[in-house]
C-alpha cells in the first residue's frame, strides 16, 4: 500500500488554522467599528432613542419609522428602506439622499469606513416587539 503523500498531522493543521480563523472572524462580528463612536454620540445600537433614533433592526426597515421618535418631515417622508446602497449613500452624503433631514453629519467619505459601518449595523437586531 502506498502511503499518501500528505500527512494526516498536516492535513489537521491545516484545519486548526481555519477554526482559530473562523473563530477570530466570530469574535469581531458585532462588535462596532471604530469609527461608529461618531455615530454613538447621537444614536444608541439598541434601546432608547436620543439625539437620533435607536438604531435596532435598522437594515431592512423603512426610513423613518422607529415609534417615539421625532423625525424630520424629509425623513418620515422618505420612501427609501435602509439597505446596503440606500444606508451607503446616506452615510456618504445624508443630504443628497435625503434632503432636508435633521441629521447633524456631514457624511462619511471613506467606502471601507461605511462599509465597516453597515456590516455592522446588519448585526443589530431588531427589538423584541417587532420580531
Ligand atoms: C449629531 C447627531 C447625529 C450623529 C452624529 C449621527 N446621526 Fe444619524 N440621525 C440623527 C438624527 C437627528 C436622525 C433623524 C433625521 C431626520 O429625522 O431627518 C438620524 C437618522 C439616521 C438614520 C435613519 C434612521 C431611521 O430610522 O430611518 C440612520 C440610518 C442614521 N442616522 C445612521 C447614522 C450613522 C451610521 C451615524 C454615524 C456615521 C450617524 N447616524 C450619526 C442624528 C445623528
Amino acid at each position: 500500500m502506498r502511503t499518501s503523500p500528505r500527512s494526516p498531522v498536516g492535513r489537521w493543521r491545516w484545519l486548526g488554522w481555519l477554526t482559530t480563523a473562523a473563530l477570530l472572524q466570530a469574535e469581531d462580528a458585532g462588535k462596532p467599528p471604530p469609527v461608529f463612536a461618531a455615530c454613538h454620540v447621537c444614536h444608541e445600537p439598541a434601546g432608547n432613542n436620543k439625539l437620533g433614533p435607536n438604531l435596532a433592526g435598522i437594515f431592512g426597515r423603512k426610513a423613518g419609522t422607529v415609534p417615539g421618535f421625532r423625525y424630520s418631515r424629509a425623513m418620515a417622508r422618505a420612501k427609501i428602506v435602509w439597505e446596503e446602497k440606500s444606508l451607503d449613500e446616506f452615510l456618504a452624503d445624508p443630504q443628497r439622499l435625503v434632503p432636508g433631514n435633521i441629521m447633524p453629519y456631514p457624511g462619511l467619505a471613506d467606502e471601507r469606513q461605511r462599509k465597516a459601518l453597515i456590516e455592522y449595523l446588519k448585526t443589530l437586531d431588531p427589538p423584541e416587539a417587532a420580531r
